[in-house]
């Protein structure tokens, strides 16, 4: 019996989703879309087969058809439609962040604990991209020895006009912070920003690029070049420094060609290309959590972590000075 799935938000990361889920996640079953753009919502309908096309998101979540919630909507949006979920007893998958500030996250954390049993799995997609994973295999071989730094890189081509300067942490350098905790297996101890003058690329009121440096439980340095209006492509780097060694994220697949007297290798246009992979993966195992009746994967805790992280960056443009990061241990249901 296939799991019946609700997707809300029909936008870009909602339309990708959906696709996945019909192409490449057996066992589920998109039934029901919600989006208030309603012509969006009909085409995403459509994409599923002929979903059930909802104009209220509550009225998805409570509707008895539909087992397991996907949330694609905004960020602001996250923590009252997750909320709603948890009420309604269904597993949800919630693309990151999963809310809009720290303290938000920390409402949805206590709900799901308040339940007893995880039912929040976040869309930190990377957790499951094959070169990640074998960067984390690699360290946990001891071939590289004890890691000293992890130096990131995070470019996108361009940040739609309603991307704020604040998102750069909240929503962009948010996968490296969580990368770093998950990799590392440390929690992060502060937070220090380097503003360089604004890229002229960079649309209005934006201030990008921003390299940031977090430091760990082990004083592990964490370097994020983060940078949303790079223009050529999305491009991300990532190179793990150990006593002994060093391990790299591969590149990701791409043909090279060789001609007029170069030689050329392409660069994914976004982040539904470089990480298709992994974002079937992360949708699998969320399936298959549903289907176990707990899900597992990033955790509402994580989705916690990683945004108290962020507004320690965002403290830290404020006053050019190292915020320090504590966070308390986490509640039992996510050690
Ligand atoms: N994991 C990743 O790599 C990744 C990448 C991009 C975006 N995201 C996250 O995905 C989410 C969506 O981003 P996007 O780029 O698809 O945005 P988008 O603007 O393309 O799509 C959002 C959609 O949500 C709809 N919407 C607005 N309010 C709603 C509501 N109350 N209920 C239901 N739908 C509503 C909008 O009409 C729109 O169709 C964001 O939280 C973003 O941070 C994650």
């Amino acid at each position: 019996v296939a799991i019946a799935v609700g997707v809300v938000g029909t936008g870009v990361m909602g339309a990708d989703h959906i696709r996945t889920l019909v192409e490449a996640v057996p066992g589920a079953e998109v039934i029901a879309v919600a989006d208030p753009d309603q012509a969006r919502a009909l085409k995403a309908a459509q994409a599923a087969g002929g979903a059930r096309v909802h104009t209220e998101p509550r009225e998805l979540i409570g509707s008895a058809a539909v087992n397991a919630v996907v949330i694609a909507s905004p960020d602001e949006t996250h923590e009252p439609l997750v909320l709603a979920c948890l009420e309604a007893g269904k597993p949800v998958f919630c693309e990151k962040p999963l809310a809009a500030t720290a303290a938000a996250c920390l409402r949805v954390v206590d709900a799901e604990v308040a339940r007893g049993r995880r039912l929040v799995q976040l869309g930190f997609m990377r957790r499951f991209d094959p070169g990640y994973q074998g960067m984390k295999r690699t360290l946990e071989s001891g071939t590289i020895g004890r890691p000293l730094f992890l130096h990131c890189v995070h470019r996108n081509r361009e940040a739609p006009p309603w991307f704020t300067s604040a998102m750069l942490f909240s929503d962009s350098a948010v996968h490296e912070i969580d990368l770093a905790r998950w990799l590392l297996g440390r929690e992060l101890t502060s937070a220090t920003v380097h503003t360089p003058r604004s890229s002229s690329q960079a649309h209005p009121g934006l201030r990008d690029p921003r390299f940031i440096v977090l430091r760990n439980a082990d004083d592990v340095i964490i370097d994020v070049e983060t940078f949303v209006s790079a223009r050529y492509g999305y491009d991300i780097r990532c190179e793990l420094v150990g006593e002994r060694g060093t391990v790299a994220l591969p590149a990701p697949p791409s043909v090279t060609s060789w001609a007029a007297g170069a030689e050329r290798r392409e660069v994914p246009g976004d982040w539904r290309e470089r990480f298709a992979g992994a974002y079937a993966a992360e949708l699998r195992a969320w399936v298959a959590g549903t289907e176990a009746g707990e899900v597992g994967g990033p955790s509402a805790w994580d989705g916690y972590a990683a945004q108290v992280v962020a507004e320690a960056c965002l403290e830290a443009t404020v006053t050019g000075q190292t915020i320090p990061v504590s966070l308390p241990s986490p509640p039992p249901l996510y050690r």
